[in-house]
């Protein structure tokens, strides 16, 4: 534009440079900014079927998944969004070329399930595939995006979960910004999440198409192997993070049944501390006390949903010994000291590596919920796959 300003005559000139702006404008503010803005300022913290139910969905399900995410306690713990995975679609689209429900499982249909879920004060979240077809193989929204958009406004919606199966190979960004797009033309405030599984860097695109969060790896399984894969590939990703605009290590195992109780603890910490989308992936109506004691743990949720400026990140690294590290807006310093290896060993580091000054700082434990004093470093003997998890005071 400067280079325009050059060659033309000023009047000329200024009217390249005031087109030349809207097309810059159209390009990194397209017209679902001003829909989306607003719509994460936190990490978004739900549910959602898939991990535990797979395709085992039905209303009644969903039903009694939100009247347990009242009773017990998640709702008051912050969790908002109950969200509808894969298989919630009838095999075909309607007469008239819409998205229906299948009719079996869902016999009142979407709307008035979105209603029974609004009446308990929660919100509801559906799924479908920026694809010909879900990973189910179900009816997906390529080519339908206005059509479908404008269904789920009508039913309700609050949330959209948006795949990345049967992409027939078209380019992401253009696919994503076309749902984003309708989203936004719906007049409806919904959250665009992105399950693009990281295929092309979407973090680097995600905010341009209206998303509010975007998935930054393939599927999360319910094993400490799986859990530790995905918090590698999250290194590097902090930049890409804010209000609005979150990366997604993808959903809670918490509570499902093939890790630890401390392991759930290590995973949780863990999401906290990369201020993931909470969205729990357990049977909330059998949840344990064990369990409900991680998933609705105040202080760490606190964590999650305080925006320091930047999402947590590694700050050492000794193999299976590491440290990850938190600012919080206070100037506090939230850590996760981390044991991912075989044996029992001590994890340590200083609180100049912290960014704080050395000296006594006190320090919250939030998995004890006791104050200690720490002095120029914070550690502790951690048994195998476990944390600690610290706030230290600045
Ligand atoms: C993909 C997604 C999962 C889940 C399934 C449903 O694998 O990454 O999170 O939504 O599809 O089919």
């Amino acid at each position: 534009m400067r280079f325009l300003r050059f060659l033309l005559p000023t009047s000329c000139a200024a009217a390249a440079l005031t087109a030349a702006l809207r097309a810059d404008r159209a390009d990194a503010a397209p017209v679902h900014t001003a829909a989306t803005a607003g719509m994460a300022p936190t990490p978004p913290m739900g549910w959602n079927s898939w991990n535990k139910f797979g395709c085992q969905i039905s209303e009644q399900l969903i039903r009694e998944e939100a009247d347990a995410m009242v009773a017990s306690g998640m709702q008051a713990a912050g969790y908002r969004y109950l969200n509808i995975d894969d298989c919630w679609e009838a095999p075909q689209r309607d007469g008239n070329g819409n998205l229906t429900t299948d009719s079996t499982r869902f016999p009142s249909g979407m709307k008035a399930l979105a209603d029974y879920v609004h009446s308990k004060g929660l919100k509801i979240g559906i799924y479908s595939s920026a694809g010909t077809g879900t990973c189910q193989g179900r009816p997906a929204s390529l080519d339908h995006e206005v059509a479908d958009a404008r269904t789920f406004a009508a039913w309700g919606i609050d949330y959209l979960k948006y795949d990345n199966c049967n992409n027939q190979k078209r380019p992401a960004l253009a696919r994503y910004r076309a749902m984003g797009d309708a989203l936004a033309a719906t007049g409806r405030p919904i959250v665009f999440s992105l399950c693009e599984w990281g295929s092309n860097r979407p973090w680097t695109w995600g905010r341009s198409v209206g998303g509010n969060l975007w998935r930054t790896t393939g599927d999360i399984s319910d094993s400490w192997a799986s859990m530790v894969r995905i918090l590698d590939q999250q290194e590097g990703l902090e930049a890409y993070s804010g209000p609005n605009a979150w990366n997604d290590p993808d959903m809670l195992e918490v509570g499902n049944g093939k890790m630890r109780y401390d392991e759930y603890v290590a995973h949780f910490s863990l999401w906290a501390l990369l201020n993931a989308p909470l969205i729990a992936g357990n049977d909330l109506r059998t949840m344990s006390d064990s369990t409900k004691a991680i998933l609705e743990n105040p202080e760490v949720i606190a964590v999650d949903q305080d925006w320091g400026g930047k999402q947590g990140y590694k700050i050492h690294d000794d193999g299976d010994l590491e440290v990850w590290m938190k600012p919080m807006h206070s100037g506090d310093r939230a850590v996760v000291l981390l044991n991912r290896g075989e044996t029992t060993s001590p994890v340590t580091t200083s609180l100049k590596a912290l960014g704080l000054s050395g000296g006594r700082h006190s320090a919250r434990n939030l998995w004890t919920h006791t104050d200690e004093t720490v002095t120029d470093s914070v550690s502790a003997t951690l048994a195998p796959h476990t944390v600690a998890m610290l706030l230290v005071r600045r």
